[in-house]
């Protein structure tokens, strides 16, 4: 049920995730954040030590073992609850390692497949939103509303450094400035599935906006193609 169904990609710190999860609980849709998913893999490999390069040993390995979202977290101020084979890891892929490892691993064919088939199976009953780098590209192309949100790149410094100081995590502002442009520059560049505008998407610069604005531009552009 595409109609029933918005995808939303961007870059590192656009505010993808915050403006999902407040159209997810304002509009009762299931939220899917695609890029836990695909920390949850690195995860995965960083855990059994299996090379993030190695395509056919982290393929099986993720094939054995059981990734559940919680599409219905949509605290803003928490991520989304993720499981693999029962245990919670939600803080676990939000570290550094796997900060810095997930690109490699989102490069992939056979993950970025895998992680797509099981992303059209959580929306196959429609109203969800879905946000990543390939949603609307890929995941659900003929998706009710597609929404490509961008940021300067200062912005979205500024908002990551804000969102990582209080977890501890790492601190120093040059440090996330580089992390932001090697990510943009591996996940737009990648040969499957890179970061792109999607066809027919609404580009939306959130640089000077509030989290409230765009989240009711969105929601606009959404109920009014949902009456046509
Ligand atoms: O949105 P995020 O920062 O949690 O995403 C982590 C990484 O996962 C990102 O650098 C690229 C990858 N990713 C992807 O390749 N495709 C998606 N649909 C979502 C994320």
């Amino acid at each position: 049920m595409p109609e029933n169904i918005i995808t939303i990609d961007g870059p590192a710190g656009s505010g993808k995730s915050t403006i999902a999860k407040i159209l997810a609980r304002e509009l009762n849709l299931k939220y899917i954040d695609t890029g836990a998913m695909y920390r949850a893999v690195t995860l995965l490999a960083l855990q059994n030590e299996v090379d993030c390069e190695d395509e056919d040993s982290l393929l099986e390995l993720a094939r054995n073992t059981d990734l559940e979202l919680d599409s219905k977290s949509v605290d803003t101020d928490k991520y989304t609850t993720v499981r693999l084979n029962g245990k919670n890891v939600t803080d676990e892929i939000r570290g550094r390692e796997v900060g810095s490892a997930v690109s490699i691993v989102s490069k992939l064919y056979g993950i970025r497949k895998y992680l797509v088939d099981l992303q059209k199976k959580f929306i196959k009953d429609g109203n969800a939103i879905l946000e990543g780098r390939d949603t609307g590209s890929v995941v659900c192309p003929d998706a009710a509303l597609k929404i490509y949100l961008t940021a300067n790149l200062n912005e979205r410094v500024r908002r990551r450094v804000l969102q990582v100081k209080d977890r501890e995590q790492f601190s120093k502002r040059d440090l996330i400035k580089n992390e932001i442009i090697s990510r943009d520059r591996i996940d737009s560049n990648r040969k499957n599935s890179p970061l792109i505008i999607p066809e027919n998407a609404i580009v939306i610069d959130t640089s000077e906006m509030s989290i409230r604005e765009v989240a009711d531009r969105i929601k606009k552009l959404y109920l009014k193609k949902k009456k046509c």
